[in-house]
């Protein structure tokens, strides 16, 4: 008998093809998002489960759970939907999509960056709502805003991500400087300038860009204290996750102008995010688009559908989490 897959949102056909020839497949054609308690039900007749981060995999999810189970592939490099500590003590295994969304994200990055210092939201706001009528503008102000070409970018997270970003900036002839828990080797690290200490940073940085998953250690890192250390001319970016950010800390400082401005994909309880970055021009929002093109949805899809391959024929898994 094959073994029973459960995919718990729609992933990219030709994966779903493939997953389709070596196992009894329960795909999510609709993407109609199971409840939580019919998660934990379905996911009780199922040897493996495809999930997605919109999956909350919590501590109740696992106590629930009653042996079948034996994997979860999940799509996405972040699993801080999943309570991994559970997995562990249950003996099922984990695997995540490092890697192959990188060059993704990165480019969303660089899109924040440049949108969030060529206010490009107000810009194409300015357009798009037919409100463009001046032809002869103060060109010293109609959205005139910061060039970022030879600027310094800071990285909060010098992992795959953060040393993708760095290469992409390098073309813009920004400096580097990032932090991280350990300095890299050199051939990684390139000249990029280390500090071990956030605070020394910042001061430092035109631009101060996240990647660091979420964690109890990273979350709130950027709080009220951290933002005092933000020049006043510089920007925030995130695309890692929202639960780092403290947003009653951000939006103030966001709405007295104590920084430039800030360009976000991830927020606190996506998609209900805090309405009030909304109201703010100098914020640059995105629905959470890191790795959604056609080429790393489906690389992150495989990804997924491999590990569990791996798993039903007592092969090492190709990215294990647990
Ligand atoms: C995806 C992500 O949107 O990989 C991650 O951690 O946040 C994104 O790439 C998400 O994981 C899709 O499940």
């Amino acid at each position: 008998m094959k073994p029973k897959i459960l995919v718990s949102r729609k992933i990219s056909n030709k994966a779903e093809e493939i997953l389709k020839q070596d196992f009894d497949v329960t795909l999510n054609l609709d993407d109609k998002p199971y409840s939580y308690e019919e998660l934990i039900q379905l996911s009780n007749k199922y040897d493996g489960l495809i999930s997605t981060s919109f999956d909350k995999l919590d501590k109740n999810f696992f106590d629930n759970l009653t042996g079948k189970l034996k994997i979860i592939g999940h799509v996405g490099v972040g699993y801080d939907n999943i309570y991994i500590q559970s997995a562990k003590e249950k003996n099922i295994k984990v695997s995540n999509t490092p890697n192959v969304l990188n060059d993704a994200v990165a480019e969303i990055t660089i899109l924040l960056i440049l949108a969030s210092s060529r206010r490009i939201g107000e810009a194409f706001n300015l357009v798009k709502s037919n409100t463009w009528k001046d032809c002869r503008p103060d060109i010293t102000k109609l959205m005139v805003g910061n060039e970022i070409t030879g600027k310094t970018l800071g990285i909060i997270g010098m992992g795959r991500i953060g040393q993708i970003v760095a290469d992409r900036a390098r073309a813009f002839r920004m400096k580097i400087n990032y932090f991280n828990r350990n300095k890299l080797s050199s051939d990684l690290e390139k000249d990029a300038t280390y500090y071990p200490d956030l605070k020394s940073m910042l001061p430092n940085c035109d631009y101060i860009s996240l990647h660091t998953p979420a964690t109890p250690e990273t979350k709130n890192i950027i709080n009220e204290e951290i933002l005092n250390f933000f020049p006043k001319h510089s920007v925030f970016i995130n695309t890692s996750r929202g639960s780092t950010v403290d947003d009653n800390a951000l939006i103030r400082v966001l709405q007295s102008k104590k920084i430039y401005g800030a360009g976000l994909d991830v927020f606190n309880n996506e998609p209900n995010l805090d309405k009030r970055y909304l109201e703010l021009d100098n914020c640059f929002v995105l629905p959470h688009v890191g790795s959604a093109t056609h080429e790393t949805r489906l690389a992150m899809s495989m990804l997924a559908v491999n590990n569990i391959k791996c798993f039903f024929s007592n092969k090492p898994l190709l990215s294990e989490v647990v």
